[in-house]
C-alpha cells in the first residue's frame, strides 16, 4: 500500500491505471472505525483498486467547531487500510490542495460548490450553515482529481449522502455513488469518530439517540404514520435523559430532504443531539416495502429453478432479469439499431419502459405485450451481446431497484445481495461443489443425447466460476450476511424448504 501526500504523487499513481480500470474511492476524515471499514471492504470487493482519502477538511468546519481537536491518527489508519488491502491512502496537506488557512466558504477565497438550498437549510444545515458547501466542494475536488468508478458514502451521514447524490446528478459527473448501511456497536450506538470524545457515562447516555429512533421505528411498524406522532416519541425519549440535549428531530424524504407530514412510502428520520459537549447524529429509514429475497451463487447451483419455486410458494414476484434483458434485446432488434452500437443503445435506453406481468410471467415493452416475441431464436442468439454492455447493465440495475422499492420479490443473479439489493431482508448464497455441478450438467446433457467427460465438464465449470467472479460488470459476490446453502447433498425440495423456513423464522412471511 502507498501513502501519498501530494496531488502530484496521486496523479502519478492514477496514470498507471488503464482507462477501464475499476477504481473505488472512500473519502474519510480519518480516525477510522468499523463504519469506515465497511465502506473500504465493500470498495475492495467491488473494484480492482481502492483509494482511501484521509483529510480533515477545514472547509466544512465553522469557527466554533472542533477542527483543531478532531482526532488525527494517520499511522493507525494506514495500518488498518493496509491490512484491508487498500492500494493508496491519499492524505494530502492543505497546501497541496491549495487551501489557505482562511479558506472557509464564508471567506469567499476559494471556488465552492453550493448544493441546492432546499437540501442544506434543514436538518444539520440549520446549525452548520456552510458545512455542506464545504463537503460538496472537497468531494467534487476528490471526484474530479481521482475520477473513481464508484465512490462509497455511509448512510450514517444521510444528509451528506443525499447532497452528494444530487451534486453528481446536477454536475453530470460519471461516478456511481454507493450508499452503505450504518454500522452500529452491539449497544445500538452508531460508530463515529466523535465517539472518542465521550467518557464512559456519556457513552451510556449516547444510546438515547439510537434508542429514540428504534422506539419511533416500532411505532411505525405498529401503524403510526404521522410525522408529529413519531417525532413526539423521539422527543419523549430525550426528555427521559436530561443530560442529553436534542438539537433537532425531523422526518424528511430520503432523496429530496423535504419534510414529510405523513409517511407514505419511505421517510428518513434524522436527529442530532448533544451528549455533554459532543454533538452526535443518527438516523433511520422508515419504509413500508415488502420483503426481498436475493439469491446469488455460481452457475449450475440450481438458482433459477429454486427461485421460481420460492416465488410461487411465497407468492412473491419472480424478478425475471433474463426476461428484462431479452426485452431490451427485442427492442434493439425491432428498432433496427446495430447491436454493436453501444452509444446509440445507451442514448435510447432511458425512454424505454419494461414491465413484468406477474400473473403470467410475461413482459411488456413500451406498453406492448412481448412475452412470446422475446423467446424467439434471434433474440436468444443476441441477448448475451446486449447484456454485456455497460449502459444496459446500469439501466437494468435501475429497473430492478424500481421493483425493489415496492419489494415483495425474489431475484437471482451474481450480485443481487451485494449490489442490486444490499438491503434485502434475506440473502441466500446457493452453491455446490464443482464435481456435483459437473455431474448434474452431465445428466442434463445425457438427456439431450450427448455424452461428455466429467473431467472436461468440471474444467469448464471451474473456468466459468473464474470468469464470473472476475467480470468487470456484476461479478459474482457473496454478501457477508448471506445464508450459504451448499446443495451437494440436498434435493430441490430440501433447498426450497430450507429457504422458506429461514424466511418464516425471520418473521418475513
Ligand atoms: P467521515 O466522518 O470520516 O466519514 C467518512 C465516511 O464514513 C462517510 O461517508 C460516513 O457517512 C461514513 N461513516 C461514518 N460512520 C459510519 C457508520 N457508523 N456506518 C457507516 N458509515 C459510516 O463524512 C466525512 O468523513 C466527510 O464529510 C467527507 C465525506 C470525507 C468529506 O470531507
Amino acid at each position: 500500500m502507498r501513502l501519498l501526500k501530494t496531488v502530484a504523487g496521486l496523479q502519478a499513481f492514477l496514470q498507471t491505471l488503464d482507462s477501464n480500470h475499476a477504481l473505488g474511492l472512500v473519502p474519510t476524515m480519518g480516525a477510522l472505525h468499523l463504519g469506515h471499514k465497511s465502506l473500504i471492504q465493500r470498495s475492495i470487493q467491488e473494484n480492482q483498486s481502492t483509494v482511501v482519502t484521509i483529510f480533515v477538511n477545514p472547509l466544512q468546519f465553522s469557527q466554533n467547531e472542533d477542527l483543531s481537536q478532531y482526532p488525527r491518527q494517520l499511522t493507525q489508519d494506514c495500518n488498518l487500510c493496509e491490512t484491508l488491502g487498500v492500494d493508496v491512502v491519499f492524505a494530502p496537506s492543505r497546501e497541496t490542495l491549495g487551501m489557505t488557512p482562511d479558506c472557509s466558504p464564508e471567506e469567499g477565497l476559494t471556488t465552492t460548490v453550493v448544493p441546492p438550498l432546499s437540501m442544506t437549510t434543514g436538518l444539520c444545515g440549520q446549525f452548520r450553515p456552510s458545512h455542506f458547501t464545504g463537503v460538496a466542494t472537497i468531494v467534487t475536488q476528490f471526484l474530479s482529481l481521482i475520477q473513481p468508478t464508484v465512490a462509497y458514502f455511509g448512510e450514517k451521514d444521510a444528509q451528506q449522502l443525499a447532497v452528494i447524490r444530487r451534486l453528481v446528478k446536477d454536475l453530470k459527473l460519471s461516478v456511481k455513488i454507493q450508499g452503505c448501511p450504518i454500522v452500529r456497536e452491539p449497544s445500538g450506538l452508531a460508530y463515529s469518530s466523535r465517539n472518542q470524545y465521550l467518557n464512559e457515562e456519556e457513552r451510556e447516555q449516547a444510546l438515547t439517540l439510537s434508542r429514540s429512533l428504534f422506539c419511533a421505528q416500532e411505532a411505525f411498524l405498529n401503524g403510526k404514520r404521522q410525522a408529529n406522532a413519531l417525532l413526539h416519541l423521539v422527543r419523549q425519549e430525550f426528555a427521559k435523559n436530561p443530560d442529553t440535549q436534542l438539537q433537532y428531530a425531523e422526518l424528511v424524504h430520503p432523496d429530496t430532504l423535504i419534510p414529510l407530514e405523513t409517511l407514505e412510502d419511505r421517510g428518513l428520520l434524522a436527529i442530532a443531539a448533544y451528549v455533554g459537549e459532543t454533538r452526535l447524529i443518527d438516523n433511520l429509514i422508515l419504509g413500508q416495502r415488502l420483503p426481498i429475497i436475493a439469491i446469488d451463487g455460481p452457475a449450475g447451483a440450481g438458482k433459477s429453478t429454486v427461485t421460481r419455486q420460492i416465488a410461487q410458494k411465497l407468492h412473491l414476484l419472480y424478478l425475471d432479469t433474463g426476461a428484462l434483458y431479452r426485452g431490451i434485446t427485442w427492442w434493439v432488434i425491432e428498432n433496427q439499431i446495430p447491436l454493436d452500437d453501444e452509444i446509440a443503445i445507451a442514448d435510447h435506453l432511458e425512454s424505454l419502459t419494461l414491465v413484468l406481468i406477474p400473473e403470467t410471467g410475461g413482459l411488456k415493452v413500451n406498453g406492448q405485450e412481448v412475452s412470446e416475441s422475446i423467446r424467439r431464436p434471434e433474440v436468444t442468439a443476441k441477448v448475451s451481446q446486449i447484456a454485456a454492455q455497460k449502459a444496459v447493465r446500469q439501466q437494468l440495475v435501475k429497473y430492478q431497484q424500481i421493483y425493489g422499492k415496492k419489494g415483495g420479490l425474489v431475484a437471482e443473479g451474481r450480485d443481487m445481495g451485494t449490489v442490486v439489493f444490499p438491503n434485502a431482508e434475506l440473502k441466500i448464497f446457493l452453491t455446490a461443489s464443482v464435481q456435483e455441478r459437473a455431474k448434474r450438467r452431465a445428466k442434463d446433457l445425457e438427456k439431450q443425447g450427448y455424452a461428455v467427460e466429467l473431467d472436461t465438464l468440471a474444467q469448464e465449470i471451474e473456468q466459468r466460476d473464474y470468469v464470473d467472479s472476475h467480470r468487470r460488470f456484476a461479478p459474482l459476490r457473496q454478501a457477508e450476511d448471506a445464508v450459504v446453502i451448499n446443495t451437494d447433498d440436498l434435493t430441490l425440495e430440501e433447498v426450497v424448504s430450507q429457504i422458506i423456513n429461514t424466511y418464516d423464522e425471520r418473521g418475513l412471511g
